[in-house]
């Protein structure tokens, strides 16, 4: 039945966390379809019912990915965990038998969910202001631009920029780009804190050759950490250059340095020192952040500015996640910003169903005996759960 005669489906259903996914894998036109029809019904969900449809195709799209070889015959399909035995394998099949399914492709072009994509694409944008945006007759970019002052966002609201910057930010960025943003980042980092570690995760991680942001992860000791509050010297480092069109700076309040030093296992504290930054960067297109037009962006009113400038900018506005961690924290926080999401939600379902753990960006934590699990690197996190290590660009979900 299958091509692969090591193929052994009863392995294969065993434990969802051990599979793998590569970018490049054998079964892109189903898992095409499948993914369309997650996003549909995450997008347009009315009901907690479309929600769980929604998982539950992202669960089937993911499935398939993880096949080792291209799925031929419909049969191959038949008793795949997670693909079930309802719509989503009606769905693989008809791509099987025809290379078209009637419902993905009347899904593909109907006029809500294109609205909703669309509506979507501005960065602050979810489906719950999709669907008000919708209700109000909105339907393409262009209605939302010029009826932005109807839509009742402020002018400082992260919206506001996602609306200015809508072609900046849905403009692939490409590996090269995010690298150069990235070394840049970790340079000045580091002339702050010099035994700061970093890396680039999400997507590019995973062997994405261009992606939607920079995911820039920071690690450095509980104490230096507290001291210098790293990430957001870096943001104001960068904001100095004139480099941030628009941040949020968040940070859970935890401990302070003296608590922690009587705390023998700072991770259980950990939640509490996540620091996340999002950044919009101003991204110079010639690679050259010092030859940037200086601007002044402290105050939030140059928008209309922003909107006007698309041709012959020296810079594009680019997305950028800093996260900070502190070093017991950091083989967690790079599993859950490599991502990719999909495979998050599995690695954690699977921590919780096979130990009672619950399992997080910021440690691993064991509910029977009320202890958190320390961890050196990625290699240990998955020792813990006893799973195969995965590289990252295994966990493409
Ligand atoms: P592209 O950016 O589109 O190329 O894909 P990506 O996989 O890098 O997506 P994204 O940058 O959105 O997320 C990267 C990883 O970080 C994913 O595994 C996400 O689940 C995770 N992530 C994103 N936002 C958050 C957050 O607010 N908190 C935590 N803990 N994880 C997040
Ligand atoms: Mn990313
Ligand atoms: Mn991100």
């Amino acid at each position: 039945l299958y091509p692969d005669p090591d193929f052994d489906l009863n392995k294969f259903n065993e434990c969802v966390a051990e599979r793998r996914a590569v970018l490049d894998h054998q079964n892109k036109d189903i898992a095409e379809a499948l993914d369309l029809l997650r996003e549909y019904w995450s997008l347009c969900h009315q009901t907690v019912t479309d929600e769980r449809r929604a998982l539950a195709f992202a669960r089937a799209a993911a499935a398939v990915k993880c096949l080792p070889f291209k799925v031929t015959n419909p049969r191959q399909l038949k008793g795949i965990k997670d693909l079930g035995d309802g719509h989503a394998l009606r769905v693989a099949t008809q791509i099987v038998e025809s290379g078209h399914s009637q419902e993905v492709e009347e899904k593909r072009n109907d006029k809500k969910f294109l609205s909703f994509q669309i509506f979507c694409k501005v960065f602050g944008v979810g489906p719950s202001i999709a669907k008000k945006w919708y209700a109000m007759g909105l339907r393409t970019a262009e209605d939302v631009k010029k009826r932005f002052d109807q839509l009742d966002v402020s002018k400082d609201n992260m919206i506001s920029y996602g609306v200015a910057f809508y072609d900046d930010l849905n403009r692939p960025l490409q590996l090269v780009e995010a690298e150069n943003t990235y070394k840049h980042i970790t340079a000045l980092a580091q002339r702050i804190l010099p035994s700061v570690v970093t890396s680039m995760n999400g997507g590019f991680r995973r062997g994405k050759s261009s992606g939607h942001d920079l995911d820039v992860l920071f690690s450095y000791p509980e104490r230096e950490h507290n001291e210098h509050g790293l990430i957001a010297a870096v943001r104001d480092e960068l904001d100095k250059k004139g480099l941030v069109v628009w941040s949020r700076y968040s940070r859970a309040d935890g401990p302070r340095g003296v608590e922690i030093d009587s705390s023998p296992l700072p991770a259980g504290s950990a939640k509490d020192h996540l620091l996340v930054i999002m950044i919009i960067l101003k991204y110079p297109l010639d690679g050259h952040f010092d030859q940037l037009e200086r601007r002044d962006f402290s105050t939030e009113k140059n928008l209309g500015l922003f909107q006007l400038a698309d041709s012959a900018r020296p810079w594009r506005a680019i997305r950028v996640d800093l996260v900070g961690s502190t070093t017991t924290q950091y083989p967690y926080a790079q599993i859950g910003w490599t991502g990719n999401k999909q495979y998050n939600r599995c690695l954690r379902q699977y921590a919780k169903d096979a130990f009672n753990y619950s399992l997080s960006s910021t440690g691993l934590y064991d509910k029977r005996q009320h202890r958190w699990l320390p961890a050196q690197t990625e290699r240990d996190v998955f020792d813990h759960l006893k799973l195969s290590y995965r590289e990252p660009w295994e966990r493409n979900f």
